[in-house]
């Protein structure tokens, strides 16, 4: 056997991998708490306490876990959210540097209304990966995995759109199933969809849920598309990033003070497309738990002296996707 020359030696660099599932339970474990919270309220008709009730849950749960967290998408600028502003750091101070975008609820008006849909939601990613939406509205379109990336565009018109979805699905426009939120400003679209008979799935809020349908064939919806929030098309994109999908999105600014957010957050292209991987530029731990019951998460029920719940917890560096039912002594 020959000897080997002798040279540096090889040293093999593992990194270590910052979104574990470890960290993805304890996630989980955040919004279930915060979910819990919210659906006290739920059907009371008192949006703010609401909300209120979820960030205080949130907020107490983000600051135990081992992370050196900054919340890059919260409940608005600091001036304006005494709570989990964006900027505002959270966790111990121990541990992994986490980006947060976060929605303690999203759906204040299903809650308070008690009806369908209503969850509590968050996204981590290393410290970078998820762009600082400002809190403006966003044009959005998203389909599930499995396609071409040109087969949607958000600068083509709905139309186009569905006939390319339906060709590739090989499927008539008749079969597809578009989710649109029930708004005036969403009139031509509607209209459109109706002119080449694709069927319209109206939702009176929460457009996260909206998005994340698209990749579940139970739903019927195979396409979403409208004007939402810009922060629940960040925390969507992060969805997807887990589940597979499209996405794309473009900011729209009203006034000049939206115009402002977005310079605060240090965005200077104001026209830009942003697809997927713009929005999620690295892996993605997203968790989700249901409020009130929904196409996707079942809501808190308490029986037996437990608060029962459904979460969906999602990480794309594991690829682990989980459906977690727990059952929490009522407090
Ligand atoms: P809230 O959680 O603030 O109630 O937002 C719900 C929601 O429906 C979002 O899902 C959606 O992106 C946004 O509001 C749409 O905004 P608007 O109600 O102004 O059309």
């Amino acid at each position: 056997m020959q000897a080997r020359a002798s040279g540096p030696e090889l040293k093999i660099v593992s990194t270590p991998i910052v979104l574990t599932d470890e960290l993805a339970f304890c996630a989980a474990r955040a919004v279930v708490a915060t979910a819990i919270a919210a659906a006290r309220l739920a059907g009371r008709g008192d949006e703010k306490a609401a909300d209120q009730a979820a960030v205080d849950a949130l907020r107490n749960a983000l600051n135990a876990m081992p992370i050196q967290g900054r919340i890059v998408i919260g409940e608005g600028e600091r001036d304006e959210a005494p709570m989990l502003y964006c900027g505002e750091t959270v966790g111990t101070g121990e541990g992994p540097e986490i980006d947060i975008a976060l929605d303690p609820l999203e759906g204040t008006t299903l809650t308070a209304k008690a009806m369908a849909n209503a969850i509590a939601v968050m996204a981590f990613a290393p410290r970078g990966g998820l762009l600082h939406a400002p809190d403006t509205y966003m044009d959005k379109i998203a389909i599930g995995p499995g396609f071409d990336a040109d087969v949607i565009d958000l600068d083509a018109p709905i139309a186009e759109n569905v006939h390319s979805l339906a060709k590739a699905k090989g499927e008539s426009v008749h079969e597809i199933g578009v989710c649109v939120l029930d708004r005036p400003r969403h009139a031509e679209i509607i209209d459109s969809l109706r002119a080449i008979g694709a069927r319209i799935h109206l939702i009176s809020d929460g457009d996260v849920c909206g998005v994340i349908n698209t990749t579940n064939l139970d739903t019927g919806i195979d396409m979403y598309v409208g004007q939402g929030g810009a922060p629940e098309g960040v925390l969507a994109a992060a969805a997807l990033k887990c589940v597979g999908g499209q996405f794309q999105g473009r900011l729209v600014f009203r006034n000049e003070d939206e115009r402002r957010r977005a310079d605060h957050v240090g965005i200077t292209d104001l026209k830009r497309k942003y697809l997927l991987d713009d929005l999620v530029c690295k892996d993605a731990i997203f968790v989700a738990t249901g409020v009130t019951s929904g196409s996707m998460l079942q809501g808190v029920r308490a029986a037996g002296g437990y608060s029962h719940t459904h979460t969906l917890i999602m990480n794309s560096a594991t690829r682990n996707i989980c459906d977690l039912r727990m059952k929490t002594p009522a407090a």
